[in-house]
């Protein structure tokens, strides 16, 4: 039996559901390259800011025993890099390209959609409002009336079905209330859940350190530790929005079974961060084949056959 692994999102098709989470090998135009090489089935640039950043200081990622930690601070080169690189994208290319903008305020947010509008490309934009990393300025998706005002001045300049990427929640208000303001936007055709968990702590028991630099060591908590959390959010937004708006699932997947667990969960596209940082590219050939071999021993042809199923006691 084959199987169907394909996907659309924001009404654009992309050959199979995995790609990367925006900030993993996706900085410069190589790691793009090499993405493209790969067999995700589409890819997202990292989180442009308006000017180009070097991001905090080293060391600022980790692996851990069951995850990783970050502190990157949005190294970035800059909108106008990640500008050129979508208008020279070959988009008779099978995988969609993803342009990640995460302005430090809204006018840079303004001006930065206006340029990619300017430009009239084919790219699908997804807008960060969940980076914790970046001293003094805290995640957007934690401001309900700053991302309700950020999503009702955003919107109407993009115009064409876009994305945004969120925080985890871990209070169902939470998830009504961002829900409530997503379901009021009518071109918000995505929602990506979820960023890393933010300004966890980890410590070295011999040295009696913390892991990474920045922030007194504060970072970001993704990979295994935080499947749960991802799975919740995806399922939460998936319930709740309405209209056709899809959820994109990130966080702890490291084999085809989390990526299961993500779809009947009711992800429509399935993103892979510290996996790809630890495993590379190659990650998503075998992330597709685990995938592939479970669907086949359950007896699912298509994602449609069991996406958002998920059953409840
Ligand atoms: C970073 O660059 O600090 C990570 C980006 C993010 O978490 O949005």
């Amino acid at each position: 039996m084959s199987v169907d692994l394909s996907t659309s999102i924001a009404g654009v098709k992309l050959p199979n559901l995995f790609f990367n989470a925006s900030g993993v090998w996706c900085q410069q135009e190589a790691e793009l390259t090499e993405l493209l090489n790969s067999e995700s089935g589409s890819l997202i640039t990292k989180s442009a800011t308006f000017e180009p950043r070097e991001g905090n200081p080293s060391p600022r990622y980790l692996p851990l025993e069951h995850g990783s930690i970050n502190s990157m601070g949005l190294p970035n080169e800059g909108y106008e890099y990640y500008l050129e690189y979508a208008k020279k994208y070959d988009y008779n290319n099978a995988k969609p390209l993803f342009i990640s903008l995460s302005g430090l305020k809204l006018e840079d947010n303004i001006q930065m959609v206006t340029k990619f509008v300017e430009a009239d490309l084919p790219c699908i934009l997804e807008v960060n409002f969940s980076c914790p990393n970046v001293p003094g300025k805290p995640q957007l998706g934690y401001d309900m009336e700053g991302m309700a005002k950020a999503l009702r001045t955003l919107a109407p300049i993009i115009k064409k079905p876009f994305g945004i990427k969120l925080p985890p929640y871990f209070d169902i208000v939470h998830f009504d209330q961002v829900a409530e303001i997503c379901n009021s936007v009518d071109n918000l055709a995505f929602v990506t859940c979820v960023n890393s968990v933010g300004n966890g702590l980890a410590i070295d028991f011999e040295t009696e350190t913390v892991a990474i630099k920045p922030k007194d060591g504060f970072g970001g908590l993704g990979g295994q530790m935080i499947l749960n959390t991802a799975l919740a959010n995806v399922n939460a937004f998936a319930r709740r929005l309405k209209n056709g708006k899809q959820v994109i699932g990130v966080g702890g997947v490291t084999s085809g079974k989390e990526a299961f667990l993500h779809v009947l969960a009711g992800a429509s596209a399935v993103q892979i961060g510290t996996q790809l940082k630890e495993e590379g590219p190659q990650f998503f050939a075998r992330v597709k084949k685990e995938l592939e071999d479970i669907m086949v021993a359950k007896g699912y042809k298509s994602l449609d056959d069991f996406r958002g199923k998920v059953k409840t006691l």
